[in-house]
Formats: structure tokens, C-alpha cells, sequence
């Protein structure tokens, strides 16, 4: 099986396929996001993250509207046309967030703005999608309730996650999904039916990257997940699923040396460089030793496009 094999020669065709397939659609051209992080605030308490409600051991943070304003900025002048917004989950600071979102709108009207806050109310969606937003992020973690059950407090089931999805979808924003490999209790057949269900719910982005454990929290003693596995996933969904966004994740890049151009080789097409403030970026740790931590984003930046022209790619 795709998944299991070890054979090399299997695996460079898989590859080379993917590959094949992403330049087909896309050139040989990345596209880049702006991360801004833009709050570490969460009410959930996910097992493996390490900014979980019960963390006590980090600082939490939420950069003001004119900081993230002044991310965006920067970013626009470096010349990347998406912002991600992306912060722990937290309804009311989410709804008051929309204000920003319509200002980052009428700032750059030319911009996609994409959101990844976790499970909001349908009303709070509608908010955010009226004030600008175009995307929405929300991995789905898993595709089997039991190993969802296993990952996340009792409070938290698949199927709301699953609504979420549905109802960001319907509100009309570009829609992803995805999950870690190598979570704790993760199975093959556990893959294969994340496989399928991305399939048939069709997201227009797929956010996959390793389990890396994160020491605060419960499974801080667990192994990472493989980072070969995880390019593996990309090269088979990039061959199902031709046009879809698949980023080459920062857990990647932070597990393996050189892992997010090994994820465009595999056929993933986005990279998204930090711009939250230094300041602030090591208290977004979701898992230890989080890529490109200390540096100033404009060095992020040319960091992603160094490794991305040592393979011939541009943005
Ligand atoms: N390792 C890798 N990814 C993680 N995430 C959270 N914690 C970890 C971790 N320890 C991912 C989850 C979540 C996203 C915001 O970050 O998949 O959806």
C-alpha cells in the first residue's frame, strides 16, 4: 500500500507525479501567506497543543488591532496578497476580531483574508464572512470519533467539528481541513479514512503537518510523528484532489531540515511565512522548537524564497 511502502523507486514516482500534477496547475510557482498570529488565548484543552487552556507556563498575548494592522502592512509591502489570522479559540475575542477583518478589507480591498479561530457560533462565521473574510482553517484532526475522543477533553466531539466545517462551507468561504500525523494512538486505517473524508468533502486547502509533542502538555512524552509520512500524504492527495492548496506546514520545517521544500517537491504549493512579532512568536508554541522562532519576518521571508529558488520555484 501507497501509505505503508518502503520501496524507493514506488515512493520518486509518487512523488514525481505530484510534483507533475502541482506544476500542471500551478507553474512552478509557490504561493506565499502572511501567518500572523495574532492570539495564544484559548478556551479548549486539546491534549497535544501547547497553547491548552491549562498551560500555565506560557504568557498569553493578543496583539491589538493596530499591531495586526501593522503586520499586514508589512506584509503587503513584501508583496504577499494573503493574510492568515490565526488564534486560539475564543468566541468573543473572534467576534470583536470581525472589526479588524472589515478594516484589513477596506485597507486592501485586492487581499484574501483567511481566518483560522477554531469552532465559532454559525453567527459569529456569518459576522466574519460579511466583514471580509474569504478562507477559514479548521483541521478536522482526525476523521475517526474514537481517536478524536482520545486527542481532545470530553467537551469537544468530531461531529461539531464536522458542522463547522459544513456550515463555513455553505457560508461561502474557501475551506480547509487536515490533521496531524503521528498524533497519539493515530492508526494507518485512521489515515485512510482521513483520506476519504477529505475526498468527499472537497476543502479547497488541506493543512497537514507531523505531530511534534510539546512539553506542557499531556503527550509531551510521546514520539513526533514522521515527516516522510507526512510528504507522502501530500504527494497522494495533491494526485486525488489536482487543485487544492496544500501548504508545506512549519511542523514540517521544524521537524525536518529543509522539510517544507521537500513538501513542495512532494506537490504541496503554499508556504506560509511568520509575521506575527518576534515578541510574541514564542508564546504562540503550540510544539517545541517551533521554525524560524526568533526572526524578524522580513528574514522569514527570505529564508522561504532562498530554499524555494534552490529548486527552481518562485512566487
Ligand atoms: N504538533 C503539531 N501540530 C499541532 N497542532 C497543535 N498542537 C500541535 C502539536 N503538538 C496543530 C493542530 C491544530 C493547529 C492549529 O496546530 O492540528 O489544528
Amino acid at each position: 500500500m501507497l501509505l505503508e511502502t518502503d520501496d524507493e523507486t514506488v515512493i520518486d514516482s509518487l512523488n514525481r507525479n505530484a510534483r507533475e500534477v502541482a506544476v500542471e496547475q500551478f507553474g512552478n510557482t509557490v504561493w506565499l501567506r502572511a501567518l500572523i498570529e495574532w492570539s495564544n488565548v484559548c478556551r479548549n484543552d486539546c491534549l497535544y497543543c501547547g497553547i491548552r487552556r491549562s498551560n500555565p507556563h506560557i504568557a498569553r498575548y493578543s496583539l491589538s488591532h493596530e499591531q495586526i494592522l501593522s503586520c499586514c502592512d508589512q506584509a503587503w509591502k513584501l508583496g504577499l496578497r494573503t493574510f492568515v489570522l490565526q488564534g486560539g479559540e475564543n468566541p468573543s475575542a473572534a467576534a470583536a476580531l470581525a472589526q479588524t477583518v472589515a478594516e484589513i478589507r477596506a485597507s486592501w480591498p485586492e487581499a484574501a483574508i483567511t481566518l483560522s479561530l477554531g469552532e465559532l457560533p454559525y453567527d459569529t462565521y456569518a459576522l466574519l464572512r460579511r466583514s471580509g473574510a474569504n478562507r477559514y482553517l479548521l483541521r478536522h484532526e482526525t476523521a475517526n470519533p474514537v481517536h478524536y475522543a482520545r486527542l481532545h477533553p470530553a467537551s469537544m466531539r468530531l461531529e461539531t467539528r464536522l458542522a463547522c466545517l459544513r456550515q463555513l462551507q455553505e457560508l461561502g468561504f474557501r475551506t480547509g481541513m487536515g490533521i496531524m500525523v503521528g498524533s497519539p494512538y493515530q492508526t494507518i486505517g485512521d489515515l485512510i479514512a482521513d483520506i476519504r473524508l477529505i475526498e468527499a468533502f472537497r476543502p479547497g486547502m488541506i493543512g497537514i503537518g507531523p505531530f511534534i509533542p510539546q512539553p506542557d502538555t499531556p503527550f509531551g512524552d510521546r514520539p513526533a510523528g514522521s515527516a516522510a509520512l507526512t510528504l507522502r500524504l501530500y504527494a497522494i492527495l495533491r494526485l486525488m484532489l489536482p487543485s487544492v492548496w496544500i501548504p508545506a506546514t512549519t511542523a514540517l520545517g521544524t521537524l525536518l531540515p529543509g522539510g517544507r521544500k521537500a513538501g513542495i517537491l512532494a506537490g504541496a504549493n503554499v508556504m506560509m511565512p511568520n509575521f506575527t512579532p518576534p515578541a510574541q512568536r514564542n508564546a504562540y508554541a503550540l510544539y517545541a522548537g517551533k521554525t524560524d522562532s526568533a526572526r524578524e519576518a522580513a528574514d522569514n521571508l527570505t529564508l522561504v524564497l532562498q530554499e524555494l529558488e534552490s529548486i527552481g520555484y518562485h512566487v
